[in-house]
């Protein structure tokens, strides 16, 4: 069953094109990843489909969410859906985190907004919360500011929020990205629990293949706006067409290169499946396939307009 269906999705700011007729789709559950260098166009289809693009960006083409056309609606009507049947992870917690309102109330408000629960049950529902997400000491976490926690606490406290009203879609915008690489595989181990167990769906969006190999099936690349190539993770990684994806896998081989010759040993193995629990395995190292800030350029000959590979198992 289609939950997300984007189309033709273009996104332009001033004269540039920076996102350029991007289509896919996410079925129910289903966990499909972006990859792409910096300035590919990433954040911006995440924030596209989640309303909260910049105002001074010109955005065409349709995002369906549940068979609704999403593009043209209001603030008010995407601020309606927003932590409801769709929800962010963002990559820095600390800004995306209000700094002046204690973390219990920033838990409890989706709720309260989304759910009209009243403030003493949404209080004890984010302190349920608290607990799922694994946060030391719960009772003193809803009391605290997000400046007194550490980065790992506070992208728990983002997981919470965002899975607060169970969404239907998680967006999660390389969420470990800050985080230091012990805490990254916790940080996934969580979010990767969290929604098998809502059935919730997943877009992952990182610049580390090794990494969206143990999270998603499906993946597509971007580069310069566009989808350059999409297919299954482990076909990608064993056989990449585009000349940028290869080169990706080429970083990512020569950073994780042991003496099997294996990229990830779990690129088959560790894909995540509805239902499966557990796809981060403790001391598995997500976080050093591809430095965060790496820039890997593609083989010359690369043109700006690239033709997208569709292998046919992704739509
Ligand atoms: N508010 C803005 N105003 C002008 N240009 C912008 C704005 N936001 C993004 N851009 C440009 O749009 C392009 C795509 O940006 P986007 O943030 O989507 O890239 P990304 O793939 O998420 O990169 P990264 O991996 O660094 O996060 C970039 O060239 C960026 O400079
Ligand atoms: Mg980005």
């Amino acid at each position: 069953m289609t939950l997300l269906e984007v189309s033709d999705l273009t996104v332009r700011i001033g004269e540039t094109t920076v996102v350029d007729g991007v289509s896919f789709t996410i079925d129910g559950g289903e966990r499909v990843g972006i990859i792409g260098e910096s300035g590919s166009g990433k954040t911006l289809t995440a924030l596209s489909i989640i309303g909260l693009a910049p105002d001074e960006a010109q955005i065409t083409g349709s995002i369906l969410l549940d068979g609704q056309e999403l593009l043209g609606r209001s603030d008010r009507d995407l601020a309606v859906l927003r932590g409801d049947r769709v929800a962010m992870v963002f990559q820095n917690p600390l800004t995306s985190l209000n700094p002046v309102m204690k973390i219990g109330r920033q838990i409890a408000e989706p709720l309260r907004l989304h759910r009209g629960i009243g403030r003493n049950d949404a209080a004890a529902a984010a302190l349920e919360l608290c607990k799922r997400v694994g946060l030391p000491d719960p009772e003193r976490a809803v009391n605290a500011y997000p400046h007194q926690l550490s980065g790992g606490q506070r992208q728990r406290v983002g997981i919470a929020i965002a899975l607060a009203c169970r969404p239907a879609l998680l967006i999660a915008d390389e969420p470990t990205t800050a985080l230091d690489v012990t805490v990254q595989a916790e940080v996934l181990a969580l979010l990767d629990a969290l929604i098998v167990d809502q059935g919730t769906a997943l877009l992952f969006i990182t610049h580390d293949i090794a990494l969206i190999s143990q999270v998603a099936r499906r993946l597509l690349v971007m580069r310069h706006g566009a989808i350059v190539e999409r297919g299954d993770v482990a076909d990608l990684i064993d056989r990449p067409e585009d000349p940028y994806t290869a080169a990706l896998v080429t970083a990512a081989r020569r950073t994780t290169l042991d003496d099997t010759d294996e990229l990830v040993p779990s690129a088959a193995a560790g894909v995540a499946q509805p239902g499966r629990e557990g796809v981060v395995r403790p001391g598995t190292d997500p976080g050093t396939a591809v430095p965060p800030d790496a820039h890997i350029d593609a083989e010359p000959g690369v043109g700006p307009a690239p033709r997208e590979v569709d292998r046919g198992t992704a739509h």
